[in-house]
């Protein structure tokens, strides 16, 4: 029987997707033809979505973007045996977009039915834990460090590094607690593997329980991200019932089983020790460290946060082993990052690839440059707590240690594209704005300190003793730098420094007077 695969991804969604479904399901009807649809998660080409493709003899031809007034021209066409059309993609994994990735951890996303766990085995899924339940804990500590993998959520810390933390922690019980908040600007490969592969996640967190001895994981999911939150819990039940999570992890002698919780939508509760705190049932504050969470973490036991793409790229590693993994990237930075290309870009989507491309080969020949058409003004890598990047630093490799002597960070993988019309003043106070609005008003240089640099920045744009204000400016971004609790009061001088290094002309006040002319 023919198979038409539409997504049901948030982004393919909001794009019409489930009106092509509808469309494609009344045109099968009418036209008395037998096919089955299976709603699949995203490729990640979002100019493209709805990606609509059919299996045919010769593999996957793809239509997009499909809008629901093309599907009966699509079936004229018959495009269920992978005939022209004017919205003929060809077979999807020849797309250069696609072709020139290298998909580890996004090896199934948008290909597979993401609550099958047929597909998913079909396609290499459960091989890393089932090399797992075999493994002595201590070994798969060991493969995981060995891989070079680090953390995806913001800091880049070594993941089997924690993971040897917790294993060697006492405590009758330990946690792992996946952190799904994904709040950076830009971001999107979070939400897009729990839509589109969530068995990847579900399996790592069972490989992180069997290696540091935890037997219950929590998935903290922001509250915006309700198709997330329904297809990770589809996902779990499957897998509970099949022997993949419960009492008896794969048959094997190790308990691990999970459950869902949802965030209120503070930027804050993506902090590690804040999120554990709304787990906990608390408000989001962030907790000195130490202790840190790996000895004290969820109701005060050891406790494994990891991101969920940090989560999502072991099995690969179990499966693959540590040096297949390893032989991917630059320097310290190794295996694959997805990177999310968003803002004012051309061509928006998830990049899975190697650490080392340059921002310059991502903006100007992945994203092809601006969706406006007007030149490339500065690049934000990083989410809201990252550095602006000029186009003079666009030789830079995309490597954590490469972006840190730049003064910028890689963060979670988002990189927000500006055109020329972009003002840095603005685009300054909005850091210090964001940084007022989401403190979780622990500590004085953040709660405080972000509001005077609202006011000082508003200064500087009335053309009020910019020199001074300016320099007042820097000397606040100092405090918050070295005096923050967290990387929200001391990351926020990234954005604010770097417009100002990189863009002096945004904060003279002639450009402001004019404009404001
Ligand atoms: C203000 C703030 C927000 C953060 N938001 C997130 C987030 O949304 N997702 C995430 O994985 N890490 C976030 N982090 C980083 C976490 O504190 C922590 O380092 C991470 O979850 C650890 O996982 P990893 O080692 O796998 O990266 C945030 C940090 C700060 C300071
Ligand atoms: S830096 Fe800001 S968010 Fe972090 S602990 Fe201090 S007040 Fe809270």
């Amino acid at each position: 029987m023919t198979t038409i695969y539409i997504p049901r991804d948030s982004g393919a969604l909001a794009l019409g997707a489930d009106k092509v479904a509808k469309a494609v399901e009344a045109e099968l009807a009418a036209r008395g033809i037998e096919a089955k649809i299976v709603r699949t998660g995203s490729r990640g080409l979002y100019w493209l979505e709805p990606m609509v493709e059919v299996k045919t003899a010769t593999g996957r031809v793809a239509y997009g973007p499909v809008r629901a007034s093309d599907v009966a021209s699509l079936f004229d066409a018959d495009f269920l045996v992978g005939d022209k059309h004017e919205k003929s993609l060809g077979k999807p994994e020849e797309i250069p977009f696609l072709a020139r990735q290298t998909r580890l951890t996004f090896a199934r996303c948008g290909i597979i039915d993401p609550v099958s766990l047929d597909d998913y085995r079909a396609l290499g899924g459960l091989v890393g834990l089932e090399k797992a339940v075999s493994m002595a804990p201590l070994d798969i500590v060991a493969t995981v460090t060995e891989s070079g993998l680090r953390g995806r959520g913001g800091a880049g810390f070594p993941t089997g590094i924690k993971w040897k933390t917790v294993h060697d922690a006492p405590g009758e019980r330990k946690y792992v607690v996946c952190n799904a908040d994904e709040g950076d600007s830009g971001t999107f490969a979070d939400r897009m593997i729990m839509e589109g592969d969530p068995f990847v996640l579900i399996e790592g967190m069972a490989i992180a329980g069997i290696a540091t001895g935890a037997t219950k994981g929590y998935i903290y999911i922001r509250s915006e991200y309700p198709h997330a939150v329904a297809t990770m819990n589809a996902a779990i039940d499957v897998a509970r019932g099949a022997g993949v999570l419960g009492p008896r992890v794969l048959g094997s002698a190790h308990a691990f089983d999970m459950e869902v919780r949802v965030g209120a939508g503070a930027y804050v509760c993506g902090e590690e020790t804040s999120l554990l705190n709304s787990l906990e049932g608390k408000r989001g504050v962030v907790r000195a460290k130490p202790p840190l969470p790996a000895l004290q973490g969820l109701f005060g036991k050891p406790t494994v946060v990891n991101n969920v793409i940090s989560l999502a790229s072991v099995p690969i590693i179990l499966d693959k082993g540590a040096a297949h993994y390893k032989d991917f990237g630059m320097g310290r930075s190794r295996g694959t990052i997805p990177i999310q290309i968003a803002g004012n870009v051309k061509h928006g989507g998830l990049f899975e690839a190697a650490f080392g491309m340059t921002l310059g080969e991502i903006v100007d020949e992945i994203g092809e440059g601006t969706a406006s058409g007007r030149p490339v003004k500065a690049v934000q890598v990083g989410g809201p707590l990252g550095a602006y990047f000029p186009r003079a630093l666009f030789d830079t490799p995309f490597d954590y240690e490469a972006f840190a002597a730049k003064d910028g960070l890689i963060g979670h993988a988002g990189i927000v594209v500006f055109d020329d019309s972009a003002d840095m003043l603005s685009q300054a106070r909005f850091a210090m704005e964001f940084c007022a609005v989401e403190s979780c008003g622990k500590c004085t240089p953040c709660r405080i300190g972000s509001t005077r640099g609202v006011e000082t920045l508003d200064r500087i744009g009335a053309g009020i003793e910019p020199e001074a204000n300016l320099a007042l400016v820097s000397d606040l971004c100092n405090t918050m730098k070295f005096g923050s609790l967290c990387a929200l009061g001391g990351f926020t001088p990234y954005p604010v420094m770097s417009a100002i290094t990189h863009f002096p002309d945004d904060f003279a006040p002639r450009a402001h007077k004019e404009a404001a002319e």
